[in-house]
This record gives structure tokens, sequence and C-alpha cells, in this order.
């Protein structure tokens, strides 16, 4: 069973059966799901009032799922996952960052050249993991959490509430709660005054 078309779609594609997307949220085309494989019950899930924007890509093994809340914006960002990214309301994630809970590739060149070499040469862009996902590890967002572009979110982290990372830095380690980081790897730049409270999202339209 194919799920529906978005009228305002460029791309001739459905949206994935496994796809959750809220009646309120915008997602530009579904190009998105090119790569998404999932076959979880909730594969991709976007939350009310969240838009995703052209060249996000959902690259989501059989086993993954990767869930955005409310109000958060995406933009040209990758999520590669076999097993679990979420990311809380009311975050930014910028122009060619990469979320990923998983290496896709193993560190032992006998078995990337084995699982390259059993693989026929296919028109499908949609890669099977070379590691086989048993690597993954869920990556969690926070709420107010603002990435911008070029940055790397690597398997395992967890960005706390109203986090700011540096443009094109690499997190290899948990960032915590309101605190600004940068680099590769990245570091602590500052730390920011956290709100009394992260507000419930209004309803929409306001
Ligand atoms: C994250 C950011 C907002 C931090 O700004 P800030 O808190 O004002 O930081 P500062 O400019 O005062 O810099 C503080 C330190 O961090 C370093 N730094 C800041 N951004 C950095 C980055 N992206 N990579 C590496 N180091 C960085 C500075 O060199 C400085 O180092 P120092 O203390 O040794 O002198 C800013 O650096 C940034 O990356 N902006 C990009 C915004 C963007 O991409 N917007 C559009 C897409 S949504």
């Amino acid at each position: 069973v194919l799920g529906p078309r978005l009228a305002w779609d460029w791309h001739d594609g459905v949206v994935p059966e496994s796809a959750v997307l809220d009646d309120e949220c915008y997602v530009e085309t579904t190009y998105s799901f090119l790569l998404d494989r999932s076959q979880r019950p909730y594969g991709v899930r976007v939350g009310r009032g969240t838009s995703t924007y052209g060249g996000t890509m959902f690259d989501v093994g059989p086993h993954g799922t990767v869930a955005l809340g409310r109000f958060c914006m995406t933009n040209g960002s990758s999520f590669v996952c076999d097993r679990e990214i979420t990311v809380g309301d009311y975050s930014l994630l910028g122009w060619n960052t990469v979320i990923m809970d998983c290496r896709r590739s193993p560190f032992d060149p006998d078995r990337r050249r084995a699982a390259l070499t059993a693989r026929p040469p296919e028109p499908s862009a949609a890669l099977p993991s070379l590691a086989g996902g048993a690597d993954a590890q869920p990556v969690r967002i926070g709420h107010a959490v603002w990435i911008p572009f070029d940055c790397v979110i690597l398997p395992g982290v967890t960005i706390g509430d109203g986090a700011v990372v540096g443009a094109r830095s690499v997190i290899a380690e948990d960032v915590e709660p309101w605190t600004v980081v940068a680099g590769n790897p990245a570091r602590v730049v500052r730390r920011l005054e956290p709100p009394e409270r992260i507000p419930e999202p209004p309803v929409w339209p306001a």
C-alpha cells in the first residue's frame, strides 16, 4: 500500500506508509523519503507546525525511526538512522547538517570490500547499511536546539535543551543544555541563561 501524494510536490513520489505526518506540518517534497526503508510502524514522524524544506533527507534503515517534534525546521539536513533519532520542539537544523545514529560502514576493510562486492550495481540509491545497523546508538536532540549548517552529529550523542552548535562543528560527545559549543571536535564556547521553562507550543494557527 502506498501513501498519499503531496499536492505541492515537485517530485513524482508518495509519502511512505510508515511515515506519520501531522495534519499541520509541511513536508516540501516526498523526495525526502527516497532513502527511507523503515519497516517500523512509525518510520518518520513529523510534528505539528514543523517544516522540512528542500534537501532534507530521511535515510532510514528497516529498523530506524526518526521523530521530529513540534514547530521545528529542517533545511537540507540529513538523518542517517538505523535505530532512533529524536528532535524536540522548536529546534532548527541547517543546510547540510548530518545527524547519524550509525556508521553504516564497518571499520574492517575486508568486511567493507565483501559488503561492496556482494552488492550488485543497481539503480536504487537506497544503499543497505554495510555495517548491518548493529552499531547504531540513539541520537537525542532536545527542545529549542539550534544546529546551523555543515554540522555532524555522531552516533549516541545527546544534545540538551536550548543548546547552540557553531557552524561546521563535529559533535562526538553529549552537549549540556543551554550551552554553546563549536569546532571540531566541539568545545564549550559559553553557557546560556536557561529560561524558567520552555512554553508549550501554541495551537496552530496561533
Ligand atoms: C554558534 C555561534 C552563533 C556562536 O556565536 P557566539 O556565541 O557569538 O561566539 P563568538 O563569536 O563570541 O565566539 C566564541 C569563541 O568560539 C569560537 N567559535 C565561534 N563559532 C565557531 C565555529 N562555528 N567553529 C569554531 N569555533 C567557533 C570563536 O572563534 C571564539 O573562540 P575564542 O574564544 O577562542 O576567541 C556562531 O559561531 C555560529 O556558528 N554562527 C553560525 C550561524 C549560522 O550558521 N546561521 C545560519 C544558519 S541557521
